[in-house]
């Protein structure tokens, strides 16, 4: 008995630590290496602009955006004695090292080695730089050793017209998984954000009154093509089902159900700067922008008390000075206790996305899964850590591409949101129908539906 509990734990740790480690050579790490990785805003860089440190999968490198307006990310250690890139010159579409004046393109091509008589040595010296791209606003980073990369993942998102998208980045003091996981642990709603709120508060069919007309919903899950997703369910009059589905998407994506189902576009990426903090980045599209438990409006007409804005602190340029909020792990969130005591807010933390911020980074930095006692409520969060460690050890032990990379279309099948079902309709059929009436945003090769 105790060799079997102590196999258990031994797994547990192990499994532990694969899904959370992501620098270079970690089974996770390398899984995630294959996906185009969405990692800055594109507004972040300007032309001949100052270089921009980047942290990504746990790797130190410098970002800019050249006199043509391409985007360069690379190692930010110069190839020649590795003095930082980040005090280098951007100018004349190239960044120059400011030690002994080495340039180099976005591609990391050495244009020019002036502190050498010529010829030098310019085509045998390579800066280590990757791949690219800009989409939805944002700037994607290819990490992998394709010589040929693989397509952008097709959430539809990033098929929005720019105007038509709110895009916001946020950076988290806590491990990737444990940021991802708030949002597919659907049961924490009804609590943490609206604990003090009553069903009778919110206009009749509003998206979020079920989750606190049942703050213990019964739940589906399923793996799916793109990762995992989850079906939270409540038996209504009249024969019906309320639903609230949601998605998990490899590596790191969530799409989350707060909103109807018909034009709720959302995709949120939790993308590892290193193994203890992440940047969380929501792009949210279409008709239902707006439409988050953020804004939401109570019948009083006023919002959900504690869904207050969210206050940033300047930018500054070290390796985690992006996108930090006022409200952090040093000032205790803000907690106003009499606020909480009175349940003005059940939490006393002003703020729906601090209120996840404030759990998630108060696990610490690296949440030790031993230990944990998962419960029936957490059978999506079982699910995807088993997903994830199955898919990043076939790729690690096998070679097996990860869903999703070669075939990018996989994730035009996720939406995530609520609606009313017959109730003796299967949940897996009852979302085909839901996704097909839905109003879908145009891909290449695909019309979107009047
Ligand atoms: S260290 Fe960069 S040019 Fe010498
Ligand atoms: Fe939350």
């Amino acid at each position: 008995m105790a060799k079997a509990a102590s196999k258990t734990t031994t797994s547990k740790a192990t499994d532990g630590y694969d899904l959370t480690r992501v620098g270079p050579g970690t089974v996770m790490g390398e899984m995630m290496r294959q996906y185009w990785i969405p990692a800055a805003a594109s507004s972040e860089l300007k032309a001949d602009g100052d270089p921009m440190r980047l942290m990504l999968l746990g790797e130190q490198l410098i970002a800019f955006r050249d006199t043509s307006g391409r985007v360069g990310v690379m190692d930010h250690r110069c190839p020649h004695r590795c003095a930082s890139l980040f005090l280098g010159r951007n100018e004349q579409n190239g960044i120059r090292c400011v030690y002994h004046g080495w340039k180099f393109d976005v591609d990391g091509k050495c244009l020019d080695m002036p502190n050498l008589p010529p010829p030098g040595f310019k085509e045998k010296v390579r800066a280590k730089s990757y791949r690219v791209r800009e989409q939805a606003g944002l700037i994607w980073v290819y990490m992998g050793s394709r010589e040929e990369a693989p397509p952008l993942p097709m959430h539809e998102a990033l098929f929005v017209p720019e105007q038509d998208l709110t895009v916001t980045l946020l950076q988290r003091e806590a491990n990737w998984l444990q940021g991802l996981e708030g949002d597919i642990d659907t049961s924490h709603f009804g609590f943490l954000h609206a604990g003090h709120v009553n069903a009778n508060d919110f206009e009749e069919g509003h998206p979020a009154r079920h989750t606190v007309a049942n703050r213990a919903p019964e739940y589906k899950v399923g793996d799916t093509e793109w990762g995992t997703m989850y079906g939270a369910f409540r038996p209504e009059a009249g024969g019906k089902m309320h639903w609230r589905m949601a998605h998990f998407s490899l590596p790191f994506w969530t799409q989350t159900p707060n909103a109807d189902f018909a034009d709720h576009v959302v995709a949120k990426a939790w993308v590892p700067m290193d193994d203890e903090h992440t940047m969380l980045i929501s792009i949210y599209g279409g008709r239902a922008k707006g439409a988050t438990y953020s804004s939401s409006k109570l019948k009083s007409g006023g919002g959900i008390p504690g869904a207050d804005k969210l206050d940033y602190l300047p930018n500054s340029t070290d390796w985690f000075g992006r996108w930090r909020a006022v409200q952090n792990p040093r000032n205790d969130w803000e907690i106003d206790r009499a606020a909480q005591r009175e349940n003005r807010t059940y939490t006393g933390i002003r703020n729906i996305v601090i209120q996840d911020q404030a759990v998630t980074e108060s696990m610490g930095p690296i949440v030790d899964h031993t230990m944990e006692h998962l419960a029936p409520s957490d059978i999506m969060i079982s699910r995807t850590r088993r997903r994830l460690l199955t898919t990043a050890r076939a790729f690690a032990e096998k070679g097996t591409v990860p869903p999703g990379v070669d075939d990018a279309e996989v994730f035009w099948k996720a939406r995530a949101g609520s609606f009313y079902a017959d109730d003796k309709t299967d949940w897996q059929d009852a979302y085909q129908q839901q996704l097909k009436a839905a109003i879908r945003w145009p891909a290449p090769g695909q019309q979107a539906a009047e």
